[in-house]
């Protein structure tokens, strides 16, 4: 039954989502910048009072999952079960206020991913073709994009993946891969033919077209991407994925299964069924508003298929979808091997969720660029902004009032150009929020903050209180209003730090239809303070003075003038070297020949008995054994990481090498108490513990 109550753009409530993270890793700092900037929206509709759901949930399909989940040999559904508490355990820590966060792997999405596939299909929108795709005979599977590489069929790159070059940005099938290998065994993939079921996305052109140009709600600049490929002519999509393969089947087949893609948007209704049991009221209903969060990776299908497959059906369309761009932490694409790429759970190991929020919030526009962290930048806009502004503003004033008036407001009177230019202040933060402008709310509070300061610094109360105090009473209580309205208003942003600021005033949970200056006559409680400068930066990462990479071996020769040493061939990927190892009376040629190893790849060029030789190979001697480290799984070029440290970038002498005390311990080996491993595993030490790595 429909209410009387009409919300934003006149519907009655509003549905807010974020994209659903993959249940296979963890959230980085990346991630968050999403969800932090959908709960500040979903908190600014609470606030006005508009009826709102915002949901997510885990995307938990697809064929990494599954290869991921049998590499550590468990269930899938024990990985995304684990996910899924680490999950919720961060956005509940970041104060990412969900109302339903759910998984894609529940009896609500198969029940809508099945409605979709049928009522499609039952509509001609969905047809089946035979297609040809790469299978690992090895491994027994199809190979899907990311599990094989090859040359790129344009560019002739070496190791690009199978379906888009990073060297020249053009896309393909896997099949066209030259020299294709399967990136987990390494075996050259054969072709197999497949039926596959195809959505028919090109019957949607026009109608998407018109969609995009009529929405007021979709980015200029998304929507200009979106034309172009509209105009270049959109391909149908194929929708099956062969097993083994983790997801739903589809209704009739034994081995096919969903694209995680198909189903993963349709969580978005399986959640909001989970919520409120009808989805029906958002997704087919008039009084109802959706807005999706996303980042720039993912408007394709958004902004395509999504909105066909809603088309299709019957249901509503989003109203609006809000982009944003990608995360850079000190202006560099995260990395692991800088120390850059954070997780949720770093993070919060060091610094207050609450200061992220702010920062994030301060750089966050109406537009897709993307958001650059700079630790020096955070460091000095919380200290300045958040500690000395406005935390040191709200504490000055209550602590006055706490031990001068008795803990008393009373009443202000006269100041109506400064209440004005306040009141003036607080539209137009709302607005800011209102329109996703949210560094504007920002800075609009902080304006607001540094008025209040100045007018409380000005008027001396702590002079007026020996000589007049009604006036001191009445620029406390001005002041203790100003103090409100800022708990008001930054509360989406730092939820926790305002209502602890509102208990301090006394209040509770005041909504915006609070934001005025009538707080009198009312006793608070007692002021303290929240948080503290952060002195240093949380987040600097040491020097480790040693470069390691991996390295391929092409070729092992004797050394032509030492028994003991032979002289190896290796490949850096980009770069080819000649090392001298001492490694004859432990290695047959033949047994070294291919393996990956790990060298020091910025020790200066030595020549040992006559021969030259550019960075040394690592390996370990426990006193019987001496074996050289290798690098499972990894490319050669592949840097080697150390937690919480930065590869040397200067040349170091072997004297400088020798002080470096790597060592190992269960097969590891280990650097100041963390492991040495690449992005694809950790290094391996086939010696007994306590070894000398050298
Ligand atoms: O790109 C991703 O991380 C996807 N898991 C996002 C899915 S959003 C929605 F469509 F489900
Ligand atoms: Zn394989």
């Amino acid at each position: 039954m429909a209410s009387q109550k009409k919300g934003r753009a006149g519907k009655e409530k509003i549905l807010i989502t974020a994209a659903l993270p993959y249940a296979n890793g963890p959230l980085h700092l990346g991630h968050m910048v999403e969800y932090v900037q959908a709960d500040i929206f979903a908190r600014v509709m609470r606030l006005t009072g508009e009826d709102t759901a915002f949901v997510c949930a885990d995307d938990t399909h697809g064929a990494p999952i599954e290869i991921n989940a049998a590499k550590q040999g468990i269930a899938p559904e024990e990985l995304i079960r684990r996910y899924y508490e680490e999950h919720t355990r961060d956005f509940s820590d970041f104060l990412i206020s969900f109302d339903t966060y759910y998984t894609t792997n529940s009896s609500e999405n198969r029940k809508y991913s099945d409605f979709f596939f049928n009522t499609l299909k039952e509509k001609g929108f969905i047809y089946q073709k035979m297609v040809e795709l790469t299978y690992c005979e090895a491994c027994r599977r199809y190979l899907p994009d990311r599990y094989v590489k090859g040359r790129c069929p344009k560019c002739d790159a070496p190791d690009q993946y199978g379906d888009v070059c990073e060297k020249c940005n053009s896309t393909y099938r896997t099949i066209e891969l030259k020299e294709p290998y399967c990136s987990t065994c390494g075996n050259p993939p054969s072709r197999r033919t497949t039926l596959h079921y195809f959505f028919k996305l090109s019957a949607f052109s026009e109608k998407l077209e018109r969609w995009l140009v009529s929405n007021p709600g979709l980015q200029a600049e998304a929507k200009n991407f979106v034309m172009g490929w509209i105009s270049k002519g959109l391909e149908d999509w194929d929708i099956t994925r062969d097993g083994p393969y983790f997801g739903f089947l589809i209704p009739g087949e034994t081995s096919k299964y969903y694209y995680v893609w198909l189903d993963a948007p349709i969580g978005y209704i399986a959640s909001t069924e989970k919520h409120c049991k009808d989805a029906e009221s958002y997704w087919k209903s008039e009084d109802s508003m959706i807005v999706h969060f996303i980042g720039k990776d993912i408007v394709y299908f958004h902004f395509l298929f999504w909105p066909a497959m809603l088309m299709g059906v019957g249901y509503n369309l989003p109203d609006i979808i809000k982009v944003h761009g990608f995360l850079t932490v000190n202006g560099e694409k995260m990395s692991k091997s800088r120390g850059t790429f954070i997780t949720a759970r770093d993070y919060l190991g060091k610094e207050n969720p609450e200061f992220l929020r702010f920062y994030y919030a301060s750089s966050l526009g109406d537009s897709m660029s993307d958001v650059d962290l700079d630790f020096g930048d955070f460091q000095a806009k919380v200290n300045s902004e958040l500690v000395d502004n406005i935390a040191n503003f709200a504490y000055r004033v209550l602590s006055f009032a706490n031990n001068n008036l008795d803990s008393k407001v009373g009443r202000f009177s006269g100041q109506d150009e400064l209440v004005e230019d306040i009141e003036g202040k607080i539209k137009s933060v709302v607005e800011s929020y209102r329109t996703f402008n949210f560094r504007g709310a920002v800075r609009g509070i902080l304006e607001i903050s540094t008025v209040g300061n100045q007018y409380f610094q000005e008027n001396k109360p702590w002079h007026l209180i020996r000589t007049d105090r009604k006036k001191c009473e009445s620029v406390v209580a001005l002041s203790a209003n100003i103090v409100k309205n800022i708990s008001i208003l930054l509360s989406p942003v730092m939820p926790r730090f305002c209502d602890s600021l509102q208990k301090q005033l006394g209040l509770m949970g005041a909504g915006f239809n609070g934001l005025d200056f009538s707080l009198k006559n009312h006793k608070i409680a007692k002021a303290r303070i929240i948080f503290t400068r952060i002195e240093g930066s949380p987040f600097s990462v040491k020097a480790f003075p040693l470069s390691l990479k991996v390295a391929q071996i092409l070729s092992v020769d004797d050394h032509p003038g030492a028994d003991r040493l032979y002289v190896l061939r290796i490949s850096l990927g980009e770069e080819e070297r000649q090392l001298v190892a001492g490694l004859k009376a432990h290695y047959l040629k033949d047994e070294l020949v291919g393996k990956n190893i790990v060298v020091v790849a910025n020790l200066k060029e030595a020549v040992i008995r006559g021969v030259k030789s550019k960075g040394m190979l690592l390996a370990a001697d426990d006193g019987s054994r001496l074996r050289a480290i290798e690098a499972p799984g990894a490319r050669p070029g592949d840097p080697v990481i150390v937690e919480g440290f930065v590869p040397g970038e200067q040349e170091i002498s072997i004297e400088e090498f020798m002080k470096v005390r790597l060592t190992t311990r269960g097969r590891k080996v280990v650097f100041n108490g963390q492991v040495l491993r690449t992005e694809k595993g950790d290094l391996v030490a086939n010696v007994a513990d306590s070894a000398k790595v050298r």
